[in-house]
């Protein structure tokens, strides 16, 4: 583990400039032929080393088509991805292996990610032998174990054998286990229980923290937020409406949709002051 210096914390880590993606669906009536819809429109954003950005929107809005296009699973109709300074697109497993080494995710349906063949330690194991990653495997596994607090006795277990919020975790220590630079997590508190939930954001911090990770999470619950990061984008209709720091965004929405938002978490300003003043800072 590793502080983030002061020039490493100002260079981004990945850059999205002018993105763009139509969907091109058929027309249920046949003279019009096909139809092309815009779901995500000039998408720009930047995410620094040790940076936790909070990327909330109703149902619908494009939040998993933006993350697949970061994720360089799908590819953007128009404008650049770069992570450290590299062009970022879908490309073969062999050529992204240094992209996924850096970026990695946690998805929303952990249980329908996990293999329900493998034990935990072999589905922690699996992208750290994919991926090339030339250290101590079982150490990187036990490691990983203990940061989401999932007790050793359950490497042996199938996915089939744990409860929601076991699988989430261990979907967790996947990506977790690679040391990425990035993590991006789509819904990763929903289905956890309190303690859990208090567990797993205790990690965030501390990866943030102290090793420099940085995190894109995806909410739909806009409360999480304070919590979690200290900036928040919301999308609206496939664009970015806002893009500022969480408390101000709290503070003074500046447009009606986050206001309804800010409103439907069911958060006033008093309420999240002392939550916020504690876990909003970057890391120093
Ligand atoms: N494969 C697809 N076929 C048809 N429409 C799609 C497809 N993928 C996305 N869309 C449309 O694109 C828009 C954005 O979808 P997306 O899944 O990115 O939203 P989201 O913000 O992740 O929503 P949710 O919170 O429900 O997960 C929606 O209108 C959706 O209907
Ligand atoms: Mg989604």
């Amino acid at each position: 583990m590793h502080g983030v210096n002061s020039s490493q914390a100002s260079a981004p880590l990945l850059c999205a400039e002018g993105l763009y993606k139509h969907l091109h669906q058929p027309s249920l009536a046949f003279w019009r032929g096909r139809q092309s819809r815009t779901i995500l429109r000039d998408i720009n954003l930047s995410i620094r080393p040790g940076e936790r950005i909070g990327l909330a929107g109703v149902s619908g809005a494009g939040k998993t088509t933006l993350l697949n296009l970061l994720l360089a699973l799908k590819g953007a109709d128009a404008g650049t991805i770069t992570c450290q300074g590299q062009p970022v697109r879908p490309a073969s497993v062999r050529a992204l292996r240094w992209y996924r080494r850096l970026v990695q995710y946690i998805p929303q349906d952990p249980a329908a990610s996990l293999d329900p063949r493998m034990s935990v330690r072999d589905l922690i194991r699996e992208p750290l032998v994919r991926l090339n990653v030339a250290d101590n495997h079982a150490r990187r596994i036990d490691e990983a174990l203990d940061r989401v607090g999932l007790d050793r006795k359950f490497s042996s277990a199938r996915p089939g054998a744990l409860s929601g919020g076991q699988a989430q975790r261990v979907a967790i220590a996947r990506a977790v286990a690679l040391r990425p630079r990035l993590l991006l997590a789509d819904e990763p508190l929903s289905g956890l229980d309190l303690p859990v939930r208090a567990r797993v954001m205790q990690l965030f911090d501390d990866m943030s923290r102290l090793d420099g990770t940085a995190f894109l999470i995806i909410s739909h619950d806009l409360s999480v937020m304070p919590r979690l990061c200290e900036r928040t984008l919301i999308l609206h209709d496939g664009a970015i409406i806002e893009d500022r720091s969480t408390a101000a965004l709290f503070d003074a929405p500046a447009h009606d949709h986050t206001r309804a938002l800010v409103r439907a978490a069911h958060l006033d300003h008093a309420a999240m002051t002392p939550a916020s003043a504690t876990v909003l800072h970057p890391v120093s």
